[in-house]
């Protein structure tokens, strides 16, 4: 038998706190990814799982606590889209934006660029909505073009915010499909969810209440 090779830790986070003013979002939390692994962040609403997740995507600084990713690269998509809701953007350049930090000195999408872009749409089946405007799309069109446009970052870990919360059947089935692909290639996968498919195929699940982990927050495996 060859011999196991130990899991690759893509990211480290420890000792994290957040704290906005006397609210203590987060507090004393540490959290290993692994390459190739799904982990999912569970716990109520007001938890903090979302200032966890946009803290390990380095989106927001933590207000004390280490985070030590090695220089992989991370693919963030939040909760809820930003400013693209109101932008006068095709679902294609929305997509594309997930590719930016892959562009040249000379801003030239590459022929690979594009290939990877087609095919995140692909993916998500948004493809026969490549030249319809963000604006006018459904609720889980959007979710779905904006999971595209993380995979289209091609990062070594990605990291989604509820991506399958008020989608229908179908649409959820292809976001979860995505995040088992997504693992399959080395990808270390963090999901916020409520899921419970998503969370019974997870490699590990996190459990937070009131910003702290709760037993039951297995260790990645
Ligand atoms: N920008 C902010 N300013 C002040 N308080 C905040 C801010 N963001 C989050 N909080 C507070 O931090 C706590 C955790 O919020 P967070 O959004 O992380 O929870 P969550 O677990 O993702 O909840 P949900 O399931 O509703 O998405 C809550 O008490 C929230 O009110
Ligand atoms: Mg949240």
């Amino acid at each position: 038998m060859p011999p196991t090779s130990a899991p690759e830790r893509a990211l480290t986070a420890s000792a994290l706190r957040v704290a906005f003013g006397d609210v203590v979002a987060l507090a004393d939390v540490d959290v290993d990814l692994v390459a190739g692994r799904t982990t999912v962040i569970v716990g109520p609403n007001g938890a903090g799982k979302s200032t966890l997740l946009e803290v390990l995507a380095g989106a927001r600084q933590p207000t004390s606590g280490r985070i030590d990713s090695g220089g992989r690269t991370r693919s963030f998509v939040p909760q809820r889209a930003a400013a693209s809701e109101h932008l006068p953007v095709t679902v294609r350049e929305i997509v594309s934006i997930g590719a930016w930090g892959r562009v040249g000195p000379l801003g030239r999408l590459t022929a690979a660029i594009r290939h990877d872009i087609d095919a995140a749409m692909r993916r998500l089946d948004v493809a026969a909505l490549a030249r319809t405007p963000f604006a006018t799309l459904s609720g889980g069109q959007r979710q779905r073009a904006l999971l595209a446009q993380g995979l289209a970052r091609g990062a070594d870990i990605l990291l989604l915010d509820e991506p399958t919360t008020g989608l229908d059947a179908r649409s959820a089935d292809l976001n979860r499909r995505a995040i088992a692909d997504e693992r399959e290639r080395g990808v270390a996968v963090v999901c916020v969810s409520h899921d419970d498919r998503l969370i019974s195929e997870a490699d590990h699940v996190i459990r937070l209440d009131g910003g702290r982990l709760t037993p039951g927050s297995a260790p990645a495996r």
